[in-house]
C-alpha cells in the first residue's frame, strides 16, 4: 500500500486537531485552537484536557467530511504520543486507539517535534537531505541533523527556557494579551531593533540559554519605570523589535556555526516560533549571505497541528512502524 489513507490527530498543548492524509497528500487539517485559556494569560493543563474531550469528535468528523473521505477508507489511525501535557496526550491517544480498534486497522504513535520537521514534506519545495533543522517551539529550541524522514539528531538545545517562552514570557511582561509571541511579533514590525541592548546568551557549541534574556527584561523594565510610568506604554514596538532581534540573532548564530562545521546549507526551520515574521526575514536574508537553501513552513504548519502527524505517520505507515495498543503517551518524549 504506497497510497494509504490516514487519520491523524494531535492534542499536545492547546490546539485540538484531526486531519486525513492520503498519499502524502494532505486531505483535510482541521485546528482547533482553545480559548479558554486566554483569560488565564497561558495554557492551563486541566481545562486543555476537558476541552480536547469536547472537541475531538466534531474536530475528526470535520476532518473526515472535508476531506471527503468515510472512515472504513481509513488504513490506519495516528496519534501524537509526545512530548506535551499529560492530560491531552492522553485524550488524543485515547481516542486513536479507541478508533483503530473498533475498525481493526493499524495504530500509529508519532513524535511531535520529528512532525514539526516533516511538515516541510507536506508541499513543495522539499529540503533534501542531510539538512539542519532550527526547531523553535513554546517547549522546545534544537538544532536536528535529518539524515532521512525518520532518522534525525538533535545535535544543540536549550539547557533552560525555550525560546517560545522567552516571547511568551517578555510578552507577559510587557502587558500584551496572550498568546504573547504572535502579539510581540506584530508589536516588533513597527518598532526600531536598534532602540535597547539586550545581552545575548553565549552557550557551548550548538546549545542555547534563553533564561537570561527574560531577567534582563524584567530589570531593565523595571530600572526604566522606576520614574518614568509612561515608559512601556510609549516605548512598547521598539521594546518588542529589540527583544525579537536579539533572540533572533542568538538562535541564528547556532545554525551558522552548525552549517559550517558540518558542511550542510540545506536550512529549515520548523515550530510554532518558525511563524515569527523576523525570524522567516532574517532567515532569508541569511540564505543569501551564507548561500543557503532555506526552507520556511507555510503559517497553517507552522503551530500545532494534525497535518504534520499526519505527515509523520505516511512514512511511518511505509516502513510499517505501528504502536501496539498497549502505547501510552510520553510527555517527555525524546527524538
Ligand atoms: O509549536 P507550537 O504551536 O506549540 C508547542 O509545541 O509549543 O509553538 C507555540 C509557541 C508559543 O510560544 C508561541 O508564542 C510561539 O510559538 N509563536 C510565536 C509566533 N507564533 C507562535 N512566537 C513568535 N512570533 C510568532 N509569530
Ligand atoms: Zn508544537
Amino acid at each position: 500500500m504506497t497510497e494509504p489513507t490516514i487519520l491523524a490527530i494531535e492534542s499536545s498543548c492547546d490546539e485540538t486537531s484531526a486531519a486525513v492524509i492520503r498519499g502524502g497528500k494532505v486531505l483535510s487539517n482541521i485546528v482547533n485552537t482553545q480559548a479558554v485559556h486566554e483569560q488565564y494569560g497561558g495554557v492551563v493543563p486541566e481545562l486543555a484536557s476537558r476541552a480536547h474531550q469536547q472537541n475531538i469528535i466534531p474536530v475528526v468528523a470535520q476532518a473526515l467530511l472535508q476531506a471527503n473521505v468515510n472512515k472504513s477508507e481509513l488504513n490506519a489511525v495516528a496519534f501524537t504520543r509526545g512530548p506535551g501535557l499529560l492530560g491531552a496526550l492522553l485524550v488524543g491517544s485515547s481516542f486513536a486507539k479507541s478508533f483503530a480498534l473498533g475498525l481493526n486497522i493499524p495504530l500509529i504513535d508519532v513524535n511531535h517535534m520529528q512532525a514539526h520537521i516533516l511538515a516541510h514534506f507536506i508541499d513543495d519545495p522539499k529540503p533534501q537531505f542531510p539538512f539542519l533543522c532550527l526547531t523553535v517551539s513554546g517547549g522546545h529550541t534544537q538544532i536536528v541533523l535529518v539524515k532521512d524522514h525518520l532518522d534525525m539528531e538533535v545535535i544543540g538545545q536549550t539547557t533552560d527556557d525555550a525560546v517560545g517562552e522567552a516571547f511568551d514570557k517578555t510578552a507577559k511582561m510587557l502587558g500584551l494579551p496572550y498568546p504573547g509571541g504572535p502579539m510581540l511579533d506584530k508589536m516588533a514590525a513597527q518598532g526600531n531593533p536598534k532602540a535597547f541592548e539586550f545581552p545575548v546568551g553565549n552557550m557551548p557549541a550548538y546549545n542555547y540559554s534563553f533564561s537570561g534574556i527574560k531577567t534582563s527584561v524584567l530589570y531593565f523594565l523595571r530600572d526604566k519605570t522606576k520614574n518614568d510610568a509612561a515608559f512601556v506604554q510609549e516605548n512598547i514596538a521598539d521594546i518588542c523589535a529589540s527583544v525579537q532581534k536579539t533572540l533572533i540573532k542568538t538562535l541564528l548564530k547556532k545554525v551558522v556555526l552548525a552549517s559550517k562545521e558540518l558542511g550542510v546549507k540545506e536550512i529549515a526551520i520548523a515550530g510554532g516560533v518558525s511563524a515569527n515574521s523576523g525570524l522567516r526575514r532574517t532567515l532569508q536574508e541569511y540564505a543569501a549571505k551564507y548561500n543557503w537553501n532555506v526552507y520556511i513552513p507555510a503559517f497553517q504548519y507552522c503551530t500545532d497541528n494534525a497535518g504534520m502527524i499526519a505527515i509523520a505517520a505516511h512514512y511511518q505507515y511505509l516502513k510499517g512502524d505501528f504502536a501496539s495498543q498497549y502505547v501510552s503517551p510520553e510527555p517527555r518524549l525524546k527524538i
